[in-house]
């Protein structure tokens, strides 16, 4: 028998004005030093193209480099081969030397998931650097090591573990992006706060409205915006890091994902994935309390920050019937135990197997009363 051993590392930097060619780090990312002219093939989401387009091509233009940009429609209905073929075929036609001039992804998850997956299977490895410019990018697509798309209609089915080789994280993005995807990027900060880390809920309480509000742009100074990206961050990272090729399916980061599955794909197009997972979160919190896992006063309290945060705590569809459907599907999908990770207090988890229908239809009832009396 063979057996060979990889070992695996990659940076994530939190870094402010990327895009100021005064800032090197984009440049360097990933490539030795060299005395050649650098050359960039950089992947862009549309939507970023249209805002920092102009900044990209100055950027690389102060740099000197050869600037070969491609601009892709990454909207979840693109997430799918033929975008991948797309990247490749530039790849080739630009004629990439992999070992010394990383391909760039520059957008929200839709865009570094098919860039990074392409850069993956292209001459079976080729190094690139994530430029995460949403949220949801900053604290969790753009961190970790999972590339891929989606086929048929199966999200992310056809995909590797191919981590950046440097991952730049620069809140000044969010200055663009909507209230919305705002809103559920904080859906996965908040599930890092109450699986691990009491002072980044409390980090929420205090200024979690003033950060959706102003999209982690310093009013005054950066600091709370700094602080909650970076506990979000780390935490993540915490997680991730003894576990990268996801061998152990007991995941504190599974936290919100038991049955958002489900419940997403069922209202399909109405509720974005972090929406999907607060509903999760706040079902579990209940369950969590009927359990005397967690106190009633701090139930409140999740469900209170998830409402100031401008996340549903419910949906119609949070029926018994769906919600017992959608944990069968993960006991499938985790190798038939539930392992499911139930809060204990705030900031705490624990992982459960025994979670029986009778409590979940009384999770599910007061979740729909917690709604009307909201
Ligand atoms: N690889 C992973 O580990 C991982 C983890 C979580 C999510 N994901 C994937 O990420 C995807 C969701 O990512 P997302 O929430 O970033 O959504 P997204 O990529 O669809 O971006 C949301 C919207 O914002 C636009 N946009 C991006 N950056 C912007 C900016 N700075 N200003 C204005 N508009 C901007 C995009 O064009 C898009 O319309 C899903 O496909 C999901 O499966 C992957």
């Amino acid at each position: 028998m063979l057996r060979a051993v990889q070992e695996v590392g990659y940076q994530v930097c939190l870094t402010t004005n990327v895009l100021d060619p005064g800032n090197p780090l984009l440049i360097e990312a990933g490539a030795p030093a060299s005395c050649s002219r650098p050359r960039r093939m950089v992947v862009i989401d549309a939507a970023v193209a249209a805002l920092y387009g102009d900044e990209i091509g100055n950027y690389f233009a102060f740099h000197d480099a050869e600037y070969h940009p491609l601009i892709l429609d990454a909207a979840e209905s693109h997430k799918r081969m033929e975008s991948v073929h797309q990247v490749i075929d530039e790849l080739d036609r630009f004629g990439i030397d992999r070992r010394r001039e990383p391909l760039i992804a520059i957008g929200g998850g839709v865009l570094t998931d098919i860039a990074s997956f392409a850069a993956s299977i292209y001459r079976r490895n080729t190094p690139y650097v994530r430029v995460p410019t949403t949220l949801i990018g900053l604290v969790d697509a753009g961190v970790g090591a999972k590339t891929g798309v989606n086929h048929h209609r199966h999200k992310n089915r056809i995909g590797t573990y191919f981590p950046p080789t440097v991952s730049l994280c620069d809140r000044r993005f969010l200055a663009t992006l909507d209230h919305r995807h705002i809103v559920n990027g904080m859906a996965e900060i908040l599930k890092i706060a109450l699986v691990k880390d009491v002072r980044l809920f409390e980090l929420l309480e205090e200024s979690g409205a003033d950060l959706v509000r102003d999209r982690f742009q310093p009013r005054y100074d950066g600091r709370s915006a700094e602080e909650v990206l970076e506990r979000a961050i780390e935490g993540m990272l915490e997680e991730l890091a003894p576990n990268l090729w996801e061998h152990k399916l007991e995941r504190l980061v599974d936290y919100g994902h038991t049955f958002s599955p489900t419940l997403e794909m069922r209202a399909l197009p109405e509720l974005l994935h972090g929406e999907a997972v607060a509903i999760d979160m706040a079902l579990t919190t209940l369950l969590g309390a009927q359990r005397g896992q967690v106190t009633d006063a701090d139930a409140v309290r999740v469900l209170a920050l998830m409402r100031t945060l401008g996340l549903p705590t419910s949906h119609p569809l949070c029926e018994p019937e769906l919600l017992t459907a959608a944990l069968r599907e993960t006991v499938r999908h985790r190798d038939g135990r539930q392992r499911m990770p139930l809060p204990v207090g705030i900031g705490g988890a624990r992982f459960v197997d025994d979670l029986s229908a009778a409590e979940l239809t009384r999770a599910a009832k007061s979740l729909s009363a917690e709604a009307v009396h909201a």
